[in-house]
């Protein structure tokens, strides 16, 4: 089997760092530094993207800011998951006509999620003249190519066409954080998943190399950081459009061989995919972290059907169940969503027994947000808002009393945490599950894993003492 996978040529990256550089030597000219303000909504995979572009302004001799008022550039890294995520999109979007007309140098660009579908690119053109440049998450690596566009042509640039999408290695990033790092190990999805739009704006499933992604993770470990996430809408099909032969277990496997003092997790998690072999994996290796993310949308095997998740609620709660087996101290998370079109009285009280039969330490919970263009947003939906919202509420009051009852049982426990940082004048830190807990201490501890005992806790954090 050969690489189906477009790796974007290193000549083609060159150029772009070529225009980061004349951007560069402009705004040197003018004997300026400018501003870049860059603002992410949505998920991890979002959030890495930004770290990206931010690496690619700072490149172009920008200095990153933490607000959109007198920033030269802004950029909105957006979500399309939800049509409230959307909303607020737009809502910021129109905002930035003020910050435009008291610094009229501000160039603003709309990227991420939204800007892959058309009907959204179509309504910037039109009703938001402000906005300078839009670019799907395709072409972000020719961000440096459009901003010079945008600056020294004076034209609003769109790179927004459909492609099935590619990957580019090397691209300058601004991490976030010194401790804990995203590393992408593939893009898109092949799920279509009915509710979901993630695979019409991000394209197809493309795993990156393994030795691309080794050496990455090597030189972060060296660099200091202690927390690795890798991240993929499914991890647990990477390598599938390789010819490497390395499945996700295999990765992890080899990831966690890097010599250091490390822990890695991974996000998200499908279901179908997910294998004994990788639970396997996980529980053999102190540095995977014994944390997992399952989303299960619906715990009724009817509702799993129509959303084409490819399992049914017995596949699932097997997995979970050998996964506990395996891994007794494991912390579960998931994802949840109410009110699929035709969801029944019935099937929904199945999603709330799956909930109190798994006892997951927390979950994400959504209502249904239909999206056009996938095929749950033409499908029949007589369920009203207000019972929708009647069962999201009954849902989370249902999650609140185990995430509560579950945190109580860490009380007592010593467990040895990440300290990452302080929140007022307290230290936080994180368990091997991923849990935050605030304890007193130095500063200088921040970076070293330490022994901490839990004293306290309470629906969303821990308390505790070194
Ligand atoms: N790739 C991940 C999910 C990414 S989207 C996975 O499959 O696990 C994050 C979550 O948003 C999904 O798990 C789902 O619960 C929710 N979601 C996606 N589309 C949605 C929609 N149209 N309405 C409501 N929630 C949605
Ligand atoms: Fe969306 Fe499903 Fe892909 Fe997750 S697996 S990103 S829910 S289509
Ligand atoms: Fe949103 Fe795109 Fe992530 S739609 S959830 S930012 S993949």
């Amino acid at each position: 089997m050969s690489t189906k996978t477009t790796v974007i040529s290193p000549e083609a990256l060159q150029q772009q760092l070529g225009f980061c550089e004349q951007i560069k030597d402009y705004w040197h000219s003018q004997t300026l530094t400018p501003l870049a303000y860059v603002e992410t909504y949505g998920c991890q995979q979002n959030e890495a993207d930004s770290e990206r572009i931010r690496g690619l302004l700072i490149e172009s001799g920008y200095a990153i800011t933490d607000t959109a008022e007198g920033a030269d550039v802004v950029v909105m890294n957006t979500c399309a998951i939800r049509e409230h995520a959307e909303l607020r999109v737009f809502g910021n979007l129109g905002a930035l006509t003020h910050t435009k007309r008291r610094h009229p140098r501000q160039k603003i660009f709309l990227c991420g999620c939204m800007a892959g579908q058309e009907k959204v690119v179509e309504r910037i053109k039109k009703s938001y003249p402000h906005v300078d440049g839009v670019f799907s998450t395709h072409h972000l690596w020719q961000f440096p190519e459009i901003l010079h566009r945008v600056l020294f042509a004076g034209k609003r640039t769109y790179f927004t066409q459909d492609e099935p999408g590619s990957i580019a290695e090397g691209l300058p990033q601004q991490r976030d954080s010194k401790l804990k790092a995203w590393v992408s190990i593939m893009y898109g999805c092949n799920n279509f998943c009915t509710y979901c739009i993630v695979p019409y704006v991000r394209g197809r499933e493309r795993s990156r190399k393994a030795e691309d992604i080794l050496s990455e993770c090597r030189q972060l470990i060296e660099s200091g950081v202690k927390d690795l996430t890798l991240l993929g809408q499914n991890v647990n099909s990477y390598g599938k459009d390789l010819s490497q032969n390395i499945d996700f277990a295999d990765l992890l496997k080899m990831i966690a061989d890097i010599p250091g003092d490390f822990r890695i997790r991974f996000m998200t998690s499908h279901p179908r995919d997910a294998s004994k072999k990788l639970f396997d994996t996980m529980a053999a290796s102190p540095k995977i972290a014994k944390q997992l993310h399952l989303p299960f949308q619906s715990g009724s095997s009817r509702v799993l059907k129509a959303m084409n998740r490819h399992y049914d609620r017995e596949a699932y709660l097997e997995k979970v169940q050998y996964a506990k087996s395996v891994m007794p101290d494991l912390v579960l998370t998931s994802d949840v969503i109410v009110g699929f079109p035709g969801e029944t009285e019935e099937e929904f009280e199945e999603t709330i027994s799956l909930i109190e039969t798994v006892r997951y330490d927390s979950l994400f919970t959504f209502i249904f947000s239909p999206r056009a263009g996938t095929p749950a947003a033409s499908m029949d939906d007589p369920t009203t808002k207000e019972e929708k919202n009647r069962r999201f509420d009954r849902l989370c009051a249902v999650q609140n009393l185990i995430s509560e009852d579950i945190h109580k049982g860490y009380i007592g426990k010593t467990m040895v945490c990440l300290i990452d940082g302080t929140d007022k004048d307290m230290l936080t830190a994180r368990t091997e599950g991923g849990r935050l807990v605030r304890l007193t201490g130095d500063e200088s501890l921040i970076g070293t894993f330490a022994p901490v005992t839990i004293t306290g806790a309470s629906t969303w954090s821990l308390t505790g003492e070194l």
